[in-house]
């Protein structure tokens, strides 16, 4: 026996009941960024490696465990984009879009994959909806990132469900002396450090703050903290940040231990979080990148984006019965035809109201059958009238209009007055 074809672990189809969800975030999703003057760029789903073993940084962990790297018939290596930062860099400068100093606002959509362990909100492919602006460096620009996002938890009903986790990793040269001093601190202690903190010492030790491990967690209370170290540019960037969100009235919680997977992070990052998805919370995470551009060998130029994962929002969309019931609505009308000749008419007539109604969701039978069948199919799939189109009908170029959601008489309807009719019989609730 052969074996049955599965798809990949931490692969998943998304089927036809959860597709409605999808397209709704997505929708609400594209309008909001339109409204704020987001425009969309479209990037391949693979790349150079190089572009993410430079872009992300060797010594974490999507770079160093979780890629899905090969060799391609040329003999070049490839990698499956684990995120959509590096490659919408290369995009910008590869096109010049940020030449000169131009101010770029951009989103895109689509597939990542990441070789992880896969658990309830955590896949090996998994969506991201991704925001990134080049060359404004203030922190005006982060607060709108934020309070974008804050605006689409409101339109979605997860405003109370989710909270603003707030850090500053300062500049690259406050970061390697605030590391030279933590590394000192847990060099110290290090037999007390779990196996992964102790590897990290060397590879990336920042990353060791946000250890899961209790006894780490103990260990980094008395440890120097990174906002000892922040520049003052850094300080007064945070500081602006932080009062313009207090003007908007958003909500934060400044977490010193946030500091991010991803190497390319300098002053503002960001995570909104919920507690009701179990351990995998974090919906949307970003920050600034102003040093990733000329690491890629481009003109200096401020980076800021962040990205949320669209998987863990639509369960919390499930999970908090968010999802909007009309999403699910079914067809309008099912139209029933029986012998050939009403089926070759009931196609034409289909096409036309299809014309005259735009928006109309019409089923038109396919697969023959009897009365019975047809019906039945009919009373299936939802729809609130079915139209029936006999020989009797067809000679005098009507159709039944039969209501299948109430106790209503079925009427007989000209094919000239049918649109007419259907569209007042819908408009009624
Ligand atoms: P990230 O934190 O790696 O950041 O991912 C962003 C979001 O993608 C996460 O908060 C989570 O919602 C979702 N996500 C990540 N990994 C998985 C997974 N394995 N399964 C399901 N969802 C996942 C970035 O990717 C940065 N590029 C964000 C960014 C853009 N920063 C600046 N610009």
């Amino acid at each position: 026996m052969s074996k049955t074809l599965q798809a990949i672990r931490g692969m998943n189809d998304i089927l036809p009941e959860q597709t409605p969800t999808w397209r709704y975030l997505e929708n609400t999703l594209a309008t909001l960024l339109d409204g704020y003057g987001y425009k969309e760029i479209r990037l391949p789903v693979l790349e150079f490696t190089e572009l993410f073993a430079r872009g992300i940084g060797e010594g974490t962990d999507v770079v160093d465990k979780e890629m899905y790297t090969f060799l391609d018939r040329n003999a070049e290596s490839l990698t499956l984009r684990p995120e959509g930062t590096a490659g919408c860099v290369r995009a910008v400068l590869e096109h010049g879009l940020t030449g000169g100093g131009q101010v770029q606002k951009l989103w895109y959509a689509g597939p990542m994959y990441r070789y992880e362990k896969p658990q309830k909100g955590r896949y090996r492919q998994f969506h991201q909806v991704g925001v990134e602006v080049f060359n404004l460096p203030g922190p005006d620009i982060d607060a709108e990132l934020i309070v974008l996002t804050a605006r689409l938890w409101q339109k979605l009903g997860l405003a109370g469900s989710v909270t603003l986790q707030l850090n500053s990793l300062g500049s690259s040269e406050a970061r390697a002396v605030y590391r030279d001093a933590l590394v000192a601190y847990l060099q110290e202690r290090f037999e007390q450090l779990d196996e992964d903190s102790q590897r990290r010492l060397t590879t990336n030790p920042l990353r060791i703050l946000d250890s899961k491990n209790a006894q780490t967690q103990a260990l980094l209370v008395g440890a120097p903290t990174l906002h000892d170290y922040l520049d003052e540019e850094s300080r007064v960037h945070f500081e602006g940040l932080k009062a313009r969100l207090d003007a908007l009235g958003i909500g934060y919680e400044i977490n010193p231990k946030l500091v991010r997977g991803l190497d390319y992070y300098g002053r503002t990052v960001f995570e909104w979080v919920t507690d009701k998805l179990g351990s995998q919370g974090t919906v949307c995470a970003g920050g600034r990148y102003d040093g990733l551009i000329s690491q890629f060998g481009g003109k200096p130029t401020p980076g800021v984006g962040f990205a949320m994962g669209v998987e863990r929002l639509v369960l919390l969309l499930e999970t908090l019965e968010l999802v909007p019931a009309a999403l699910h609505s079914p067809a309008d009308l099912y139209l029933c035809a029986f012998g050939e000749p009403a089926e070759l008419a009931a196609l034409t007539l289909a096409e036309r109201l299809r014309d005259a109604m735009p928006g109309l969701r019409l089923v038109v039978n396919a697969g023959a059958g009897s009365f019975k069948s047809q019906f039945k199919k009919a009373d299936k799939s939802g729809a609130r009238f079915a139209l029936i189109l006999g020989e009797d009908e067809l000679a005098t170029r009507v159709v039944g209009c039969k209501p299948l959601r109430d106790d209503s008489e079925q009427q007989t309807i000209a094919w000239d007055a049918l649109a007419q009719h259907l569209a007042t019989c819908l408009a009624q609730a």
